[in-house]
């Protein structure tokens, strides 16, 4: 048994609709409906089972010949519940074993109601916030006739350059973890999830898009992987196989991760679905030369159910009358698709009405949590909070923008629905003057705005300029070779700047981005990557102090392009990097520290940290022990502190990261108020793939440091006696 990560608790059963009858554990009865089922159905019609397409919008009719034919699994992208329900009623009323379908989308931050980007979320440290929106989205979802959603995305990036990193957590595998779990759970009590990419797609080379990975089996162990198992451990109703290759072996036709880790250790009784075509793409991959041959690899290898290939229903009955695919494998996968519908209650009730929940609450929780994902990057002298009076230039491309907010996979997100920049601010300070300038295009060359921009910069009191990315400039496909601004922002930014005008640079963007000019010369810097509907809302509350910016970063921002990757929790080395040491570990022309670290994030106050204590000086692998610190509120306004506690191993038999995040907590705080703030580490939580590639935490001493981000903080030692 590996030891493994104790701070994954699965819902108590009885709150979760979905959760509520685990795939394990069916009752016997239904059991018994499921095998004869089974047994019931010819070959053509569980490799159907094992069919997924994509509709556009609506199934077309040779879909629903597919469907009358018991040749489809499932659907996606079918638009509303007006769409979907004809379509399952000819599947449980013309089709020969009535076998439902399920209705799947990629909802992956909201429905129509869309909430911040995933990796924006992720910066609340709020996994009760991501479990809420994930709720949310799934009512919404389960509203229109969704019942199975490609969500939560748990892949850890390290690289900004892939595109992709606006769908996950971030970098670090314990956030990453705690948010997956989170999302599961909100997800699941309305609708099915599914954890994605398995594994490793965040470790493209290079950041390019669906490119080959190189991933030891011990960093994929200890980083990429246990954001997926504990989605595994809250009771994820499916996985998705990834499009990249790991060391040659691409993910989708790839046993040891879908088989043995998955299956065999973790006991995953759910079932993988292929991503888009990956299993055809394995003839690409070149570990197939025919459609035929990739569909065996992929479902040998433990991919159930087949997206939009179309392979296993079209090409591999007759491998598996030939016997070259075991029907026993067969079996498996149909009772891995049967057992989830029936887990999800489409036996018992294949339509699924649902109500959608209040418009106004959705939108309260949208506002909310979008204040909670604002990262407060720069603040010289507390140019922020700004105060309601003017007058207020307000420029920039995304200024007035009312499609990008939704940024990348916004599913049935309307641009009407959200609220600008502009229309939050001036919501929030009737009567005030507000100056409007676009000044530039996202990505345009034009500079003819230029002017307009400075004069109303000239005429404010202070400049709040929002620039950024373009939605769609992050998510799938949208890697990129360059991280500044887009197009002639950056210039837009200095013209304005120049006026002398204070400025506020607020941000709009799926990834990490170059900031060195503005760091060094804009005054305050606000990064609210893409917060969805209530975008403006929220970025008002947080400019004008109605809201203290709690957010922290959950992934490196670098200095210049060529550090990437940049992540916090590397190892050390043989010459850690010394200014006074030219043959150490570092650049010639850059610092090797990032601009902005891991965990880092303003306030509008300030906080202290002191009293750093352990309960224990020595205890065992089997044990906890407890970190208590005194946060004290040493500022003149209330604000929340993400206080953050890191641990060292700091001698192993393996090189152990130089820091590794262990446990947080979101600490609000009135002005001059101090709180001893406990946080627990169970030893077993600090466990490592040792030389015999086993799980194991050793025996020696480990630093615990406790502050406010990665590069910062108190530390102690503690000693794991055997
Ligand atoms: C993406 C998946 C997505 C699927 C279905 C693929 O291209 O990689 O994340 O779930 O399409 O839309």
């Amino acid at each position: 048994m590996r030891p493994h990560t104790g701070f994954l608790k699965v819902l108590p059963a009885a709150l979760s609709l979905v959760t509520a009858t685990p795939a394990g554990a069916q009752r016997p009865g239904l059991e018994r409906r499921i095998d004869s089922l089974l047994a019931a159905m010819t070959l053509e019609e569980k490799l159907g089972q094992l069919n997924l397409l994509s509709a556009n919008g609506q199934a077309s009719p040779q879909q629903l010949q597919l469907v009358r034919a018991g040749k489809l699994g499932g659907l996606f992208n079918v638009i509303g519940a007006e769409n979907t329900t004809p379509v399952q009623r000819i599947a449980v009323t013309e089709s020969r074993l009535k076998i439902p379908l399920l209705f799947g989308l990629d909802v992956i931050h909201g429905y129509r109601t869309i909430f911040p980007i995933p990796l924006g979320e992720a910066s609340s440290f709020d996994p009760d916030a991501a479990e809420a929106t994930a709720r949310a989205a799934g009512q919404e979802a389960a509203a229109f006739g969704i019942n199975w959603t490609y969500a939560p995305m748990v892949d850890i990036a390290r690289d900004p350059r892939w595109g992709r990193i606006a769908e996950g957590s971030g970098e670090d595998p314990y956030l990453g973890s705690l948010m997956a779990a989170a999302r599961v759970r909100g997800f699941q009590q309305n609708i099915f999830a599914t954890a994605k990419h398995f594994a490793g797609y965040g470790a493209a080379e290079a950041g390019r898009e669906y490119n080959e990975t190189e991933i030891s089996e011990r960093t994929m162990r200890e980083t990429y992987l246990p954001p997926f198992k504990a989605a595994v451990d809250a009771g994820v109703a499916s996985l998705m196989s990834a499009f990249n290759d790991i060391a040659g072996v691409p993910a989708s036709g790839n046993a040891w991760l879908t088989d043995t880790v998955l299956r065999r250790e973790w006991g995953f009784t759910g079932f993988v679905v292929s991503d888009w075509t990956s299993v055809a793409e394995l003839v690409n991959h070149g570990v197939a030369g025919s459609q035929a041959e990739a569909g065996r690899r992929a479902l040998t290898a433990g991919v159930d159910m087949d997206m939009q290939s179309g392979i296993y229903v079209d090409s591999l009955a007759a491998l598996v009358r030939s016997n070259q695919i075991p029907p026993a494998v067969v079996d498996s996968a149909v009772m891995r698709i049967l057992r989830a519908k029936q887990r999800l209650g489409l036996f018992r009730d294949p339509y699924r009405a649902r109500t959608a929940p209040p418009t106004t609450d959705l939108r309260t929780l949208a506002r909310r949590v979008a204040g909670e994902s604002i990262v407060l990057l720069k603040n010289e002298r507390s140019l922020l909070p700004l105060p309601k009076s003017g007058p207020i230039a307000v420029i920039g491309p995304l200024a007035d923008n009312k499609e990008e907010p939704l940024g990348p996979w916004h599913t049935q997100g309307r641009g009407d629905d959200v609220v600008t920049v502009l229309q939050g601010i001036k919501a929030k300070v009737p009567g005030t003057a507000v100056l409007y300038a676009p000044g530039s295009g996202i990505e345009d060359t034009s500079t003819a705005g230029f002017a307009a921009a400075v004069t109303a910069a000239r005429q404010a009191k202070v400049a709040i300029l929002v620039l950024g990315e373009r939605g769609d400039m992050s998510g799938e496909a949208a890697s990129r070779s360059s991280l500044g601004l887009p197009g002639v922002q950056q210039q837009l930014l200095e013209a304005v700047a120049a006026t002398r005008t204070p400025v506020v640079l607020v941000l709009m963007n799926g990834r990490p981005l170059i900031l060195e000019w503005a760091a060094d010369h804009v005054p305050a810097i606000v990064e609210t990557w893409f917060l969805g509907v209530e975008a403006g809302n929220a970025t008002a509350d947080v400019l004008f102090g109605d809201v203290d910016p709690s957010g922290r970063l959950p992934v490196t921002f670098p200095r210049v392009l060529g550090q990437v990757p940049l992540y916090y929790n590397h190892r050390n080395t043989g010459r850690p990097p010394d200014v006074n040491n030219k043959y150490s570990s570092k650049y010639i022309d850059v610092p090797v520290t990032p601009r902005f670290p891991f965990g880092f994030g303003l306030s509008y106050t300030t906080f202290a940290y002191s009293n750093l204590k352990l309960s224990a000086a020595r205890a065992r692998a089997s044990d906890s022990v407890t970190a208590t610190v005194t946060v004290a509120n040493t500022g003149n306004r209330e604000g929340t502190e993400v206080v953050q506690l890191y641990v060292r191993d700091e001698v192993g038999s393996v090189s152990r990261p130089v820091r590794e995040l262990k446990a947080f907590r979101r600490v609000a705080l009135r002005p001059g108020e101090s709180r001893t703030v406990e946080l627990r580490i169970a030893l077993r939580d600090l466990w490592f793939y040792g030389l015999d590639m086993k799980p194991v935490v050793e025996p020696g001493t480990f630093a615990v440091y406790v502050g406010p981000n990665s590069a910062e903080g108190l530390d102690v030692r503690f000693e794991v006696v055997p």
